[in-house]
């Protein structure tokens, strides 16, 4: 959301009340839940209560252990298993009840798992990862589209206390390399093909061609399912799923993990090239996801809920996999596009399951908003009763389409603040309780601290941009950065000392206390929702023969928030062209993966930059968004803002030659 549009809160009467009838059959009815949970005396009560809806091997002695912060521990002593709760723990009470519902992107595809299917295939998995010598603390790398076996493998490895690392199928083979490089992963987990708009994706070749740019970790194995039937080339590290499955025992106890064993990695974009391998650990990380699901999502016995975030991030994690099945619902899961076969397809989906919850970014719904109501017309809706968002900012007028069109104009929608790190929402409405400002993802959850703090550390008046901060730790927090602790330390809980984590977002208060988010301060940046980072994409450009320097900035995008502008200057004596330019962009994709392919590549003689050669950023920012450029007065170089700027103007997308 720019500075403007926050700047005009919206009045009062745009807030939205929960609805009477919403009211009415809510779980959570009680507004004291929040004064109780932010209490000293009830503030550790609030959060064992979740805890205690579980089921300990082993119950925990203490809550909180303060005693080497920030290395904060949770439900010190407990011993649990996470595989064990999000599906044994269900049998006795819903062996048949749909655990999954399976949508394949070619129409008709569908395939459901009841509690009782999981139960068996998550077994069966986990034993041949045993019999394969994974065991408790080994990292399995997990390359998998939206098909059921992703979330059978991960809970197959919680089930063991094996430790995943799912990286998001779209990302590139020399992506993927790095991640298992950084985990030292010694099985991967694959499968042939799968679709995507129509085509299929030969993720087997991307996963061999990832083998080849591996430096430090050695994979044992490659476990492939099988989904297209796309042929593959097979080495004799490969075995496929259903063969090894086949023969393997249904019955597999499970790993008493102790609260604080490291639960999984997930790789996120930090302020250097190098992903950061955000840890979390079991038992914090899933009295976070079953509490905060519950709550937000108000679950019912007989929803149907469906978060169409993909697995291979954060929000999957949590709010696919994790706080669901915990919960024990019925989660729907989506291999494909949204516009495939036809740009109605969502909405197809939500009139045949019968979905009750649903949750999207407001990237999507912004496609949506573009492709017009037309779509919608053919489809009932009327069973949805809870809608969310999550990812990024959502602009209002995106809010009211979505509620208006999507909801019916009676559904509340939850807007979602948190991050891969936060491991799961701090900042969201309860949907029975909390009032909605269409753009403001509202107050913290019970329980949770947040604030925002000028650059002296004191917290802002209304209406003043600060940090965004969260005051005390919460259970699904981070617990390090894998292999690196001092990262750690320096990102999270350095600008304000050990006590404050600092989020990377900058933010506003409004005079009732709700919280604006305003983006990222660091160089992360948000693309379609995608966490990427500005160094990241720099380094691959770097790369490319006869780049001698590259700068990459966002400007806002209709669609996608914001897109990537590119500024690349070529080595002394190198005449940049369009080729060279498709070349940049090709080494982007292979790099990271397409979700960082740019929207404009500029090349330029020169980057503006100060006198101790520092590029100014800020600078080509305002060029790519058409913004005013403001003082140029501690450049060296001031006349190349003027070159870029007139050329910029010109060219819209693709690449342009400057000058
Ligand atoms: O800038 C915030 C934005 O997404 C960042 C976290 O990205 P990631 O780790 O990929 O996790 C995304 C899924 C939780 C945050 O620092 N962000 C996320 N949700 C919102 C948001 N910004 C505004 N409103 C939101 N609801």
């Amino acid at each position: 959301m720019s500075d403007d549009e926050i700047k005009s809160f919206p009045e009062k009467k745009r807030m939205f009340y929960p609805p009477r009838k919403f009211v009415e059959q809510a779980n959570l009815r009680d507004p004291s839940v929040y004064s109780r949970a932010t209490s000293e005396e009830g503030w550790e009560i609030f959060w064992e209560d979740f805890a205690k809806d579980l089921e300990w091997i082993v119950p925990w002695e203490k809550f909180i252990d303060t005693s080497n912060i920030p290395f904060y521990k949770f439900f010190v002593g407990g011993r649990i298993n996470v595989s064990y709760n999000c599906i044994d723990r269900h049998l006795e009470t819903k062996r048949n009840k749909a655990a999954i519902i399976w949508e394949g992107e070619p129409e008709g595809e569908t395939r459901v798992l009841t509690y009782q299917d999981l139960y068996r295939e998550v077994s069966k998995f986990a034993n041949v990862l045993k019999s394969l010598g994974v065991g408790k603390g080994d990292r399995v790398a997990i390359y998998l589209p939206m098909i059921p076996e992703l979330p059978i493998a991960m809970l197959a490895c919680a089930r063991i206390g094996a430790v995943h690392s799912v990286v998001f199928a779209g990302f590139s083979s020399q992506a993927l390399a790095a991640r298992i490089d950084d985990a030292k992963a010694k099985i991967l987990i694959t499968c042939d093909g799968y679709y995507r708009r129509g085509k299929i994706i030969d993720q087997k070749a991307r996963a061999d061609e990832a083998l080849k740019h591996l430096k430090e970790a050695e994979i044992d194995h490659i476990i492939v399912a099988k989904r297209a039937e796309n042929e593959v080339v097979f080495s004799e590290k490969d075995l496929w799923w259903h063969e090894v499955v086949m023969d393997s025992s249904q019955k597999c106890t499970v790993e008493k993990m102790d609260a604080e064993d490291m639960h999984f990695i997930i790789y996120t974009s930090g302020t250097t090239g190098k992903p950061k391998g955000v840890v979390h650990t079991v038992g914090g990380y899933l009295v976070y996801a079953y509490a905060t699901t519950k709550t937000i999502f108000d679950l019912k016995e007989n929803d149907i809920y469906w978060c169409t975030a993909d697995i291979g991030w954060i929000t999957g994690h949590t709010y696919i996999v994790y706080g669901p099945l915990s919960n024990g619902a019925t989660i729907l899961m989506y291999e494909g596009a949204p516009d495939t076969p036809h740009k109605g397809r969502f909405w197809e989906i939500i009139e045949k399951h019968h979905v009750t919850i649903f949750y999207t970014a407001p990237t999507a719904i912004r496609l949506f908003m573009k492709w017009g109501e037309k779509y919608l017309e053919n489809y009932d809706l009327k069973s949805l009763r809870l809608l969310g968002s999550v990812g990024e900012p959502i602009n209002p007028e995106a809010w009211w389409w979505y509620h208006n069109n999507i909801g019916g104009g009676n559904c509340p929608i939850v807007d979602t603040w948190w991050q891969t790190e936060t491991g799961g929402a701090v900042i969201t409405p309860l949907p029975s309780l909390t009032p909605l400002k269409p753009g403001s993802a509202t107050k913290p959850f019970p329980g949770i601290f947040v604030d925002v703090f000028n650059e002296k550390g004191e917290p802002t008046k209304p209406g003043e941009r600060g940090y965004l901060v969260i005051k005390r730790p919460w259970p699904g927090m981070l617990r390090t950065l894998f292999k690196d602790p001092e990262r750690y330390v320096s990102t999270y809980w350095s600008r304000y000392g050990k006590e404050i984590y600092f989020s990377g977002d900058a933010a506003k208060k409004d005079e009732d206390g709700y919280i604006w988010v305003i983006g990222r301060v660091d160089d992360a940046i948000k693309v379609a929702g995608h966490r990427l980072s500005t160094m990241e994409i720099e380094s691959a450009v770097l790369e490319v023969k006869n780049v001698a320097e590259a700068a990459v900035v966002t400007r806002p995008h209709e669609i996608k928030g914001n897109e990537i502008v590119i500024y690349v200057t070529p080595k002394e004596g190198v005449e940049a062209d369009e080729e060279m330019g498709k070349k940049v962009i090709l080494h982007i994709r292979e790099a990271i993966g397409a979700i960082a392919t740019p929207g404009l590549v500029v090349f330029t003689s020169d980057l503006p930059k100060t006198r101790s050669g520092k590029i100014m950023r800020r600078i080509l920012r305002a060029i790519a968004s058409k913004d005013e450029i403001g003082d140029l007065s501690t450049l060296a170089n001031p006349e190349i803002v003027e070159t870029l700027d007139n050329s910029v103007k010109r060219g819209v997308s693709g690449v342009i030659i400057a000058g």
